[in-house]
């Protein structure tokens, strides 16, 4: 497991921009495992900056997003679809056919669950992208005595819900259900990145890194890949690294 501390969400941001952008420079076909939510926000943006300037090139780039909610389409500006296209699709050469993200309108889940296994069976991951819920959840796989291995649709958290809210005019509107890539995909990744900003996430990370490995906190499983990296910013560090 390597540790970065960053002072600051800027400086985590541009940390992990640059271990990305390295991974694509080596690799430029590289398999970029992605994920939504607040925390990789800047690093998006900072990928993006290094693309405008001509310093990383996407056109070989394949991108895999970790889930979706159940029931929203990519026009939906809740969904993920969009918010990739917001955050970082739309702004880099990046080709479209290249672009997986479960296809959260789909009719038939266990076709689409079928349908993204062999995506991610076919694109092996180079690197994961992750941030961790305030439940411990990694994409959204959420805390359970058991935890599926593949593509699934899972009902999400009470806690995940009362997260997500703050995106919707209210917790009603929070869709229930997402599909989700399993916890063997993403432990299968060649590396992860686990990004996490914050006093909130010092607790989490406590129990999923300094404790024993459960499902009932998915990310502690993390702690068994050989090749993880940790880009946290001091206040989500204190007390734990
Ligand atoms: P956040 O979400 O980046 O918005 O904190 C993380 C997650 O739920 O995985």
């Amino acid at each position: 497991m390597k540790i970065y501390k960053a002072k600051d969400y800027e400086h985590l941001s541009q940390i992990a921009a640059n271990i990305l952008a390295a991974q694509v420079t080596l690799k430029p076909d590289s398999v970029l495992g992605l994920s939504t939510g607040q925390t990789p926000i800047g690093t998006y943006k900072k990928l993006v900056e290094k693309y405008k300037s001509g310093d990383l090139c996407f056109n070989k780039v394949v991108g895999i997003n970790l889930d979706e909610y159940y029931g929203l389409g990519a026009d939906n500006p809740q969904s993920y679809a969009y918010f990739m296209n917001n955050n970082l699709f739309n702004h880099v050469n990046i080709n479209t056919e290249n672009v997986h993200i479960p296809n959260g309108l789909s009719q038939d889940i266990f076709a689409e669950c079928t349908r993204y296994d062999e995506v991610i069976a076919k694109n092996p991951i180079d690197i994961q992208l992750l941030g961790i819920g305030s439940n411990g959840h990694i994409g959204f796989n959420e805390p359970d005595a058991e935890l599926k291995l593949n593509t699934h649709y899972i009902t999400l958290a009470k806690a995940t819900i009362d997260t997500n809210k703050r995106y919707f005019k209210n917790e009603y509107e929070v869709p229930k259900m997402a599909y989700t890539m399993g916890i063997k995909q993403i432990m299968h990744a060649k590396k992860i990145l686990l990004l996490a900003s914050g006093e909130s996430k010092a607790e989490i990370l406590r129990k999923a890194f300094k404790g024993s490995l459960t499902t009932n906190v998915p990310a502690s499983l993390l702690q068994m890949h050989r090749n993880l990296i940790i880009v946290g910013d001091e206040a989500a560090l204190k007390g734990v690294f």
